[in-house]
């Protein structure tokens, strides 16, 4: 395992070699990549471009055999039992989509509970929107106490409502707050719920390790954590995976078609209708070997330094309302500069090449109750600097001064 040291570290993303001007502080967003995933993808392309399973041809077993071998690599990656239990898909939104789409045909019936919680991204409330009022299903929310983190007696208040299932984010999108996972997936399981975990954000934080999280489904996007865009996991226990209808139906899926009657594939091709993102699937492997050989609480550590430099330097700025809070935090910072709309202070940093996103990051519910058009959010990646954090920091002084004179 390699030592962590941030300027190595950087200097594996050929971006900041491309663009020295940008302080990119929007990894909530998107990561950049590092030179081993370009060039596993690009080695796909050049030297093995085919398409999997199907060809009789010695490259297309090529690509099916690097293609395996990636499901293999992320299955050890984040402790699953086999890799049928890791199922590609786009990101993190399409397998919400497969896991809601498919318990509401089968598990979940009319009258039957699911909670989510106040501080969730939309993927993981439409999905779920989208099935249960037709199929009469209930949703309940947990809310958020007042420094914006789950009400944890609440949430046991919900349970004694026996959901049917409890899907959290690992960590807020918008707040940066880590959510108190392995005590709140065990309450979860003990009134017998099924168990999801959004890792969008986690996954890059804090990783995951889904038999000591022991939940039911795990799901994350490859570029969120240095990985292509257009590909993602639906990690899901066996027995688990095996009660989700799936969402789309086509070739690779099936084992026999007929118009009187389709029998499908076994795990995970049940679940990874058509031509899969191969490409996209060696990239997310090679992504997730690439976070692995480093030490990860190095990493941790690096990234709570700048946290704290940021917040140290944010205290001398007059005029902010500061939503996240410091502690259980991955590493965002969300804000406002007084009644100021977010977009205008998000364009003054742009112009002086900080890259952060405003507005309501798709967590509109959050929004509304505070009663916010949104905020500013910083995002903080393994290779942002201590200068980094000090020009951001100059810059938003500057928006502020430009906004409030
Ligand atoms: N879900 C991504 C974000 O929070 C796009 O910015």
């Amino acid at each position: 395992m390699l030592a962590f040291n941030p300027q190595q570290f950087r200097q594996q993303f050929p971006f900041f070699q491309q663009q020295p001007d940008w302080i990119y502080l929007d990894n909530a967003a998107t990561t950049h990549k590092p030179q081993p995933v370009l060039d596993a993808i690009s080695h796909f392309y050049q030297a093995a471009n085919s398409n999997v399973h199907r060809g009789a041809h010695r490259l297309s077993q090529q690509a099916t055999v690097l293609f395996e071998q990636a499901r293999a690599d992320i299955a050890q990656c984040i402790n699953a039992r086999q890799p049928t239990e890791v199922i590609f898909c786009s990101g993190s939104t399409a397998a919400l989509n497969q896991i809601a789409f498919g318990l509401m045909h089968g598990y979940l019936k009319a009258g039957d509970r699911i909670l989510l919680s106040a501080l969730e991204h939309h993927a993981n409330i439409v999905p779920w929107q989208l099935h249960c009022q037709r199929h009469g299903v209930i949703i309940d929310v947990i809310p958020l106490t007042k420094e914006h983190h789950l009400d944890q007696q609440a949430y046991q208040q919900l349970l004694t409502l026996k959901p049917k299932l409890v899907s959290l984010t690992q960590v807020s999108n918008v707040l940066g707050h880590i959510t108190p996972l392995p005590q709140m997936l065990q309450q979860a399981k003990a009134v017998g719920a099924l168990t999801v975990v959004d890792g969008a954000q986690g996954i890059v934080h804090l990783g995951a390790d889904v038999q000591q999280l022991d939940c039911d489904f795990y799901v994350f996007s490859g570029h969120k954590c240095y990985g292509p865009t257009g590909i993602g996991i639906l990690y899901g226990k066996q027995a688990a995976l095996e009660q989700l209808t799936p969402l789309l139906g086509g070739g690779e899926m099936i084992a026999e078609v007929s118009f009187s009657h389709t029998s499908f594939n076994q795990l995970p091709f049940r679940l990874e209708a058509g031509t899969p993102p191969i490409a996209g699937a060696i990239g997310l492997a090679s992504a997730l070997k690439f976070i692995q050989s480093y030490n990860k609480n190095n990493i941790i550590l690096h990234k709570q330094d700048l946290l704290n430099e940021f917040y140290q330097g944010l205290k001398k700025i007059p005029g902010l309302d500061i939503l996240s809070s410091p502690v259980h935090n991955a590493g965002i910072v969300s804000l406002n500069v007084q009644a100021e709309h977010p977009s205008d202070v998000a364009s003054l940093l742009d112009q002086q090449y900080v890259a952060v996103r405003g507005g309501k990051h798709c967590a509109m519910p959050f929004f509304d109750q505070l009663a916010l058009p949104g905020a500013v959010r910083f995002s903080f990646a393994p290779y942002n600097t201590s200068a980094d954090v000090a020009s951001s920091l100059q810059a938003l002084k500057q928006a502020v001064e430009i906004l409030t004179a």
